[in-house]
């Protein structure tokens, strides 16, 4: 049981948690940079103005990753950073940081894996209307012809959109997230089809406008059910309930694949949501089907389940006392075997985990160290099952661990720490923790120590 030798290594962050700057060198405002400035949003009423300060450390926080053995980091980039007000005037300064982000990766060998849009959107597109103008898709595709341009002749790999689904969901519909909207369900699906037509827009524009051949793909997320037991009923319950629409929200895989990989919506969600679906035409499908070279996908837990009356599929609470993260999250390693299993079965295309990993309470010990085990044993039995699954046959060409760094975790601030490495926010020093060293050696090995 091996991974491939060609299998990636790397780790992931998004602009908005790490780099700070948020007022530097002519960035415009982000919805995120608004929303952390109205009071009780986010915990403790911190931001992210600061953060780890990456805008500044990028050189010794890359220098880190060599020395840690990655293949390759998947990062952001700010919109409003390169394009201040969203659409207009380019902020060379801005585009020029991604610029030297990206050259310091290649000089350490690190390939790049760029994500377009990681949710800090431009304020001022915001006020235009936000994903419910028309032109939203057209804006975005304008964004990423700047940062093509710029970037693909050492870039090749590219994510359109991390999480339409948070995005939307937590930010557009039940509003914990920026902007903080809180819309009703005909207009969430509206700024869900605008989204889809982002990223076809990207997608088409990074196909027609790189320097070299592009692998281009999305990162999204979802509910991922796998079965309790592996009896061919509760098999076929946990896919269909990881593909089907529950209600009326947006957290099913195939709301936001199908469009991209089949060109239509999914038929129980089109039923469920009747009246309140958007007009689409065969165009805005055609421009949303763009072909996409990989699936990304977020993961850190699922539910199980098993087939009820009819072959439905019905939650198996979890025990108490059951193996939870500080953040509340399960701990639930058959979901990175199911997850892939059924993404690859249905859609056929190469698959890369853009996302996995575990808050935890860390700190500096006694001894200078960050002791971590709870991270170790987390990606451990994530990477077995991970293992197994390609050994069965899903096609997954690489894993980044969220995160590189601590950073600002959204609504929940610096409460949680998901990195490899620890961030002391008084000295934004840098430590590398136990489970950072850990992963080196499973890269080293490719795999074989876990
Ligand atoms: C995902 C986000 C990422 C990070 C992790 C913990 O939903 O994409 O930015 O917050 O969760």
């Amino acid at each position: 049981m091996k991974f491939s030798d060609k299998f990636i290594w790397g780790s992931a962050t998004a602009s908005y948690q790490i780099e700070g700057g948020a007022y530097e060198d002519g960035k415009g405002l982000s919805v995120w940079d608004m929303f952390c400035r109205t009071k009780g949003k986010i915990w403790n009423d911190q931001n992210g103005d600061v953060a780890c300060d990456f805008y500044h450390k990028y050189k010794e926080d890359i220098a880190l990753m060599k020395e840690l053995g990655h293949d390759a980091f998947r990062m952001s980039i700010s919109w409003p950073r390169v394009i201040p007000n969203g659409t207009g005037e380019v902020n060379e300064k801005g585009l020029g940081f991604y610029d030297k982000v990206i050259d310091e990766l290649l000089k350490n060998g690190i390939t790049p894996f760029i994500t377009l849009f990681h949710w800090d959107y431009p304020y001022e597109l915001y006020c235009k209307g936000g994903m419910l103008n028309p032109d939203s898709s057209k804006w975005f595709a304008e964004y990423t012809k700047v940062v093509v341009d710029k970037l693909s002749d050492r870039v090749a790999n590219w994510m359109t959109i991390n999480e339409p689904e948070c995005f939307i969901g937590i930010g557009y519909h039940e509003g914990w997230h920026a902007p903080g909207l809180k819309l009703d369900f005909p207009e969430v699906m509206r700024a869900w089809h605008n989204m889809l037509l982002c990223h076809g827009e990207a997608v088409r524009v990074i196909r027609q406008n790189s320097k070299q051949k592009a692998n281009i793909g999305c990162a999204p997320c979802g509910t991922t059910n796998y079965p309790i037991e592996n009896t061919t009923e509760n098999i076929n319950a946990a896919r269909k309930s990881t593909f089907g629409t529950r209600g009326k929200d947006i957290w099913s895989y195939a709301l936001w694949l199908d469009p991209i990989c089949f060109g239509k919506y999914p038929e129980d969600a089109l039923d469920k949501f009747g009246n309140d679906m958007p007009e689409t035409s065969e165009e805005d499908m055609k421009t949303i089907s763009q072909p996409i070279d990989f699936i990304g996908f977020n993961i850190y837990r699922g539910d199980a389940v098993k087939a009820g009356p009819g072959g439905k599929s019905v939650i198996v609470p979890q025990a108490p006392g059951c193996p939870r993260t500080p953040c509340g999250w399960d701990i639930t390693p058959p979901a990175m075997y199911w997850l892939p299993t059924f993404l690859y079965e249905r859609y056929k295309k190469p698959l890369y985990v853009t996302e996995n990993g575990i808050s935890n309470n860390d700190w500096v010990s006694i001894d200078g160290k960050v002791h971590d085990p709870q991270r170790i044993d987390y990606l451990n039995l994530y990477l077995l099952e991970l293992r197994k699954a390609i050994n069965d046959g899903a096609d997954v060409r690489g894993y980044f661990v969220w995160s590189f760094i601590d950073n600002f975790e959204w609504a929940e601030s610096y409460k949680q720490r998901f990195g490899l490495v620890h961030v002391d926010y008084n000295t934004l020093k840098r430590t590398v923790k136990d489970s950072g060293f850990w992963y080196k050696k499973v890269i080293e090995s490719n795999g074989e120590i876990l």
